[in-house]
């Protein structure tokens, strides 16, 4: 789920905190959210951490549709082929972590051999009932954990806005770098970590300069952030996961991994305002990327 790029409220200043202001955090490694042994959903202080989309199946499947959402069409399924150069590839066999209703997969070539993993079986089933090719398979299974088949060799891997929804996203760094060949290709679309993170980030307007800005609460801590799916339904909403981390906890995993970034995309909305406030809403839009497109070679 991706929080919305509107404006939200109007700028007002928080009273100061009660005891002064937070000090800043001290340098040095940021602690970790704890991500769960084996890659397996375990119970912790709030309940099982379980991040499939299952119980979102319905809702998301339907807001994807068959050719993807405004963002997918518009924005993130181009942004993600173009990284992925797979003209460059004679065989395209590519693996995509955390598929959900299998969008990509509706928009890649047709030559290209395809494995999609995903903890969401309704989700799968979507996939599976959208696209019949031979060449195509929907497997369930964790993208963190051991992949449950030992098909290897990929030309290619890709994660499209997934990596935030996972819990242990060095792990599936991990396995999908070691799924590729030596020198095939790993690409990751995600919410923009710098300007994108839901309930810590949004547009406030300056009605007195008359623009609009981006507003970062927090950045550098990693976050773990629940998400409604649909708020009219208060606590019975289905509820999916976000994890944040910033940029260099990114680049640190793909260096571990043996994963080397070779490309760096950022891409803004292309939604356009009307009316009054249009010009800075669509001024501010163009200044701030909403998404990142990565990509990464395996040595
Ligand atoms: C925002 S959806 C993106 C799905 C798809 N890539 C797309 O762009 O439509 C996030 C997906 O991550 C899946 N997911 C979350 N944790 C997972 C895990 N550990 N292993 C595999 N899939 C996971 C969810 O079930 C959901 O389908």
């Amino acid at each position: 789920m991706t929080p919305p790029d509107e404006p939200k409220r109007p700028f007002k200043p928080r009273p100061p905190r009660a005891g002064g202001t937070r000090s800043p955090r001290p340098d040095g490694p940021r602690p970790p959210w704890k991500p769960r042994p084996g890659g397996a959903p375990r119970p912790g202080p709030g309940g099982p951490r379980d991040t499939s989309w299952q119980k979102a199946s319905g809702w998301y499947d339907k807001s994807v549709g068959e050719e993807g959402n405004f963002y997918h069409q518009t924005v993130v399924i181009p942004g993600l082929l173009r990284l992925l150069r797979l003209g460059e590839t004679e065989r395209v066999k590519l693996l995509d972590l955390a598929c959900g209703q299998g969008v990509l997969a509706r928009s890649l070539p047709a030559t290209v051999e395809y494995w999609g993993v995903d903890l969401s079986q309704d989700l799968l089933a979507s996939a599976r009932k959208l696209d019949q090719k031979s060449t195509h398979r929907y497997v369930h299974g964790d993208a963190c954990g051991e992949l449950p088949f030992a098909e290897t060799a990929f030309s290619h891997a890709a994660c499209m806005l997934a990596l935030q929804n996972v819990e242990s996203p060095e792990r599936l760094m991990r396995n999908a770098a070691a799924r590729l060949v030596p020198g095939g290709r790993f690409v990751m679309a995600l919410n923009h970590p710098c300007f994108r993170i839901p309930k810590q980030t949004s547009w406030v307007r300056d009605d007195v300069n008359r623009i609009q800005y981006r507003r970062v609460d927090r950045y550098l801590s990693r976050q773990r952030i629940a998400i409604r799916t649909n708020p009219s339904m208060g606590g019975a909403s289905p509820e999916t996961w976000t994890f944040h981390a910033p940029l260099s906890d990114l680049f640190a995993w793909l260096h571990a991994a043996g994963l080397f970034v070779d490309g760096l995309e950022e891409w803004v909305s292309n939604k356009r305002s009307a009316g009054p406030a249009a010009l800075m809403e669509n001024r501010a839009r163009a200044e701030f990327p909403l998404f990142l497109g990565l990509s990464a070679v395996k040595r």
